[in-house]
């Protein structure tokens, strides 16, 4: 499922973040870098320990901000490592979400990588309800692609399981 923004294709699949052949892949990360389960586990598993060596060295990432590291041995040329909020129901919450994808939008603009692959951040572990979090992420992401206009060929979601699909559908067809 695809919409058109600009010149950007806005696209919705289905599968494993760490198998995208986009240049950019988004990690679900924690603030210390340290990885962990999820996405972030997926993606040092088949990235090998490049990866991990980069964010030992950059250390810590606050919620809502992105760092970049090499890919290691995925197909992606960078992974942008970002933190989600952990869901506590706190009018911060979205503010928090919605930072976390235009930051990593603006790093891949800034490093010139025209395709970027996202996972559905902070609705895994961190608890993120995913009607909540697929509005917000769509919405946030609509605004990168406007405020980079002629930076991105492709933005994808890829999304783990029909229900995470299903609901970023329901998003794409109200932005
Ligand atoms: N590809 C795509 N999506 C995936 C994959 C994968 N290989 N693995 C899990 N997902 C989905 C989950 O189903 C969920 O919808 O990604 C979404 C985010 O889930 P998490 O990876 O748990 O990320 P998050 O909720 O942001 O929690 C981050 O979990 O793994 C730790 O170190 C990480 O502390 C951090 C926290």
């Amino acid at each position: 499922m695809e919409k058109l923004i600009g010149q950007t294709r806005l696209v919705l699949t289905q599968g494993d973040i760490t198998q995208a052949d986009t240049e950019a892949i988004v990690n679900a990360a924690n603030s210390r870098l340290v990885g962990g389960g999820g996405v972030d586990g997926a993606i040092h598993r088949a990235g090998g320990p490049e990866i991990m060596a980069e964010c030992r060295k950059i250390g810590s990432c606050p919620t809502g901000e992105a760092v970049i590291t090499t890919a290691g041995r995925l197909k992606a040329k960078k992974v942008i490592h970002t933190v989600g909020p952990i869901y506590r129901g706190r009018p911060e919450d979205p503010r928090l979400l919605a930072s976390a994808y235009s930051n990593s939008m603006d790093l891949a603009a800034k490093h010139g990588l025209r395709t970027v692959a996202f996972p559905s951040l902070s609705t895994g572990a961190y608890g993120y309800p995913l009607d909540a979090a697929a509005k917000v992420a769509l919405q946030a992401l609509k605004q990168g692609i406007e405020k980079n206009s002629d930076k991105f060929d492709e933005v994808r979601f890829v999304l783990f399981g029909k229900d995470a699909f299903e609901a970023y559908a329901e998003a794409l067809g109200r932005i």
